[in-house]
């Protein structure tokens, strides 16, 4: 079944009779779990009010490229940024050719440009239009250029013509959507992540901890399931929702990660270590709490079990993915734990920089192989996880 759970979708809304139909196909979108956001052009805002489509889809409708307040509304190249997929229903005429000529006067057109997302277009006009040499021509250029075309429907139209060129219904325009995200990549495989920040409880009220949000984990979590593959999460502290059509097991220490993973590793094909697992534990966890006195405080702590390293030793292994947050000799050191810990290949990302990694909505990795060395540029941590997925099963599968 086609979903949209946590994607980010623009519907442009363009110059047609049709767009009176814009605010249901918002609805069938969010339907499928989408948040969206709307563009109107000029010509769109003829045949539907910006209210409409600010109240469906929750949020400020964009229609200006030229705005001034882009801190409140999103700049063209945040937008496009922001966007898992772009959806232009109804697209008239003339935006099929501005499309097509690669134009960028107005903001729709701007953001398509802008953006590496995959875009569709329900196109709907006059038969007669639509059946012109000019627009025509116009599709076939934008399917060269890889622009899914989702077909107009056949019938009585809004100016009494009969033919081609009636919008697509909505629910199955929202459908076309959500199937691009629907692949096959990882169908049979099972997966099993550990994410989040494991607890090295101190005494009853304290515990050693990490900033590890799980927000990584969560959406290479949500990419092997859009990817068909049945996911086990084992998880410490996150500050996050994980998608509930995964196997949720909840733990707090180190020593509690290792024993789950353990416990349920048999059988599975992938093994992604993402959490943020403590190297160390408390060596006896005081019954009481800790009276504070001035005297200096002196915990002993001893050595947590690799939990990857673990994994990777096993005789029935499976394909071994880790994570390594560095701040200095970024690569060397994450070829040496490619190396030490016997995994398959190593995602590193450089936790020295605050706009990146730890809590963040946003990173940039490197996927390193034995073999080769992949860079993945800064984006949301929900493209990255699709990228990384996307990575894994052409490297190994
Ligand atoms: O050695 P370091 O902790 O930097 O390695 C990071 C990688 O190893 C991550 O993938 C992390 O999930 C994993 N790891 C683990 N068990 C530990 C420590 C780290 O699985 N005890």
């Amino acid at each position: 079944m086609a979903s949209l759970t946590n994607k980010n979708i623009i519907l442009g809304v363009s110059g047609s009779i049709a767009a009176y139909k814009a605010p249901d196909i918002v609805r069938r979108l969010q339907d499928l779990g989408a948040e969206v956001r709307v563009i109107l052009t000029q010509g769109g805002s003829q045949f539907i009010t910006e209210l409409s489509l600010q109240v469906t889809s929750r949020n400020k409708v964009h229609d200006n490229l030229w705005d001034k307040e882009v801190e409140l509304s999103m700049g063209h190249i945040e937008l496009a940024k922001w966007a898992d997929a772009i959806l232009i229903a109804p697209t008239s005429a003339n935006t099929i050719a501005n499309l097509a000529s690669g134009k960028a006067d107005d903001l729709l057109s701007s953001v398509v440009l802008a953006s590496d997302c995959p875009i569709l277009i329900a196109p709907a006009m006059n038969q007669q239009m639509y059946a012109s040499a000019s627009v025509q021509a116009n599709l076939k250029t934008l399917t060269k250029h890889q622009t899914l075309i989702i077909a107009p429907e056949s019938g009585k139209q809004a100016c009494g013509d009969i033919g081609e060129g009636r919008l697509a219904q909505p629910i199955d325009i929202a459908k076309q959507v959500g199937n691009i995200f629907q692949t096959t990549k990882l169908s049979g495989k099972k997966v099993l992540i550990t994410l989040g920040a494991t607890i090295e409880a101190i005494d009853p009220v304290r515990y050693l901890s990490n900033h590890s949000s799980g927000k990584m984990g969560s959406a290479l979590s949500d990419a092997c399931i859009e990817a068909g593959a049945q996911v086990t999460l084992v998880h410490g502290n996150i500050s996050v929702i994980l998608n509930q059509k995964a196997q949720i097991i909840s733990v707090m220490s180190a020593r509690e990660m290792y024993q789950s993973v353990m416990d349920n590793i048999a059988g599975q094909d992938i093994f992604i270590a993402c959490a943020a697992v403590s190297d160390y534990s408390t060596k006896n966890i005081e019954k009481n709490k800790i009276k504070k006195s001035e005297k200096t405080l002196i915990l002993e702590l001893t050595f947590t079990k690799d939990i990857l390293q673990a994994v990777c030793k096993l005789t029935q292994k499976p394909l071994c993915i880790g994570f390594a947050a560095e701040t200095q000799n970024l690569v060397e050191n994450a070829q040496n734990k490619l190396k030490n810990k016997g995994c398959d290949a190593i995602i590193l990302n450089d936790v020295s920089r605050c706009d990146l990694g730890f809590k963040s909505d946003e990173n940039e990795v490197l996927f390193l192989t034995q073999e080769n060395s992949i860079k993945i540029e800064k984006n949301s941590k929900q493209k990255l996880g699709r990228k990384i997925i996307e990575i894994l099963s052409e490297q190994f599968f």
